[in-house]
């Protein structure tokens, strides 16, 4: 007999991430270098020269333990976007930040809501905690119902988890409508408004770091792991009232980010010419993708993300394998609760373009 797991755990799916090169080259008996991964939102254009330049002249340092406090970045961001340096907590990826929301306000007889679909990692952290999911389904155009999310709001109600953009599906609420979500979310819901995909926004976007200024009950959540290219150094952020930070603070773990990731994150900070460099050329390919499916006369959402959501009227099963023998992973929207749709993560112009004369046969002879 084994050893008994938790009730909550008991009920957790597992967790179903993009597989990894290394799993992928093993499955597909392609090598590492022939594949193109486009299945996890990642930069593909890597890091700036500066972060490499910065890691390289620090293993002097490697045998203490960092500074657990982060206080470097944490003042350089506090000055980036005029906020305390109180007003920060750093995580292992904003996975971590999320998993030490639900773990400090999430338990049983509380409803969290979830816009369907988004990041699934809020689902996982839900259920670990024992709260309840009240889902709340995007509209006919992808968007994000926020007015049903109002009408879903009651007593029992702790959390709402807000992508935005939004993962998979690239929309973004306009900032109007945000503001006066914002406003009208009662002070006993923590809103979390994850904005991990924030540099790729196609127009104008508010300061949103604002609401924290003004409402003790937002946490916004930013990563280094899209448009900087740092996925594998797990750096992500959240900004909050100090109430909201304090704990946090309590359920993290005590050293949670390493040397050479405070490093990267500080060097990443003076590129700035790096970024727009990835914005352009993300904005550049997004074009490239719907022309491309406009040819093809396949509906797509337009994107504020680094990653594109299309529909190919077959079934997203079927196309991942496709794609898969000829070395390229993209993500099935089946995943998503989303049958006949695939997210494609914007890739190098070379690659997008292999994508589409795949895409092109698949649908061609289906
Ligand atoms: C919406 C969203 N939030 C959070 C994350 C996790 O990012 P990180 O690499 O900072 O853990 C992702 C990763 O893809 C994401 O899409």
């Amino acid at each position: 007999m084994s050893v008994k797991e938790k009730k909550s755990v008991e009920r957790l799916p597992k967790y179903k991430l993009a597989k990894s090169l290394k799993s992928f080259s093993l499955e597909y008996g392609i090598e590492e270098k022939d594949i193109i991964k486009l299945a996890g939102n990642e930069n593909r254009y890597g890091c700036s020269r500066k972060v490499l330049e910065a890691i390289n002249n620090k293993e002097s340092d490697f045998s203490f333990y960092p500074d657990m406090n982060v206080t470097l970045l944490r003042e350089k961001l506090s000055k980036k976007y005029n906020i305390n340096p109180e007003n920060f907590i750093f995580g292992n990826g904003s996975f971590e930040l999320i998993t030490l929301i639900g773990e400090a306000f999430i338990s049983s007889g509380n409803e969290v809501i979830y816009n369907d679909p988004s990041f699934g990692w809020y689902l996982n952290v839900t259920l670990k905690n024992e709260g309840t999911i009240i889902r709340v389904p995007v509209t006919e155009d992808k968007a994000v119902d926020t007015e049903e999310i109002l009408k879903r709001i009651n007593d029992k109600t702790k959390v709402i988890w807000l992508c935005n953009p939004n993962n998979p599906t690239g929309t973004v609420i306009p900032s109007e409508v945000l503001k006066d979500f914002v406003e009208r979310v009662p002070h006993h819901v923590l809103l979390v408004l994850d904005e991990a995909y924030i540099d790729f926004i196609d127009g104008d976007y508010i300061d949103t770091i604002d609401f924290v200024r003004k409402y003790n009950n937002v946490i916004i959540l930013r990563t280094f792991s899209k448009s900087y290219g740092l996925a594998s150094f797990r750096i992500g952020y959240g900004i909050a009232d100090v109430s909201i930070i304090e704990n946090l603070l309590k359920v993290k773990l005590p050293i949670n980010l390493g040397l050479v990731a405070q490093t990267a994150a500080l060097a990443a900070l003076d590129d700035e010419e790096f970024t727009d460099f990835i914005i352009k050329k993300n904005r550049e390919q997004l074009q490239y993708y719907y022309t491309e499916f406009e040819k093809l006369n396949l509906r797509y959402i337009p994107s504020n993300g680094n990653f594109v959501l299309v529909n190919i009227g077959i079934s997203g099963t079927f196309a991942e394998k496709e794609f898969a023998k000829k070395g390229i992973i993209i993500r099935n929207g089946e995943e998503f609760g989303l049958d006949e749709w695939l997210r494609i993560s914007v890739g190098k112009p070379e690659e997008n373009k292999k994508v589409i004369e795949v895409l092109k046969e698949i649908v061609k002879e289906n």
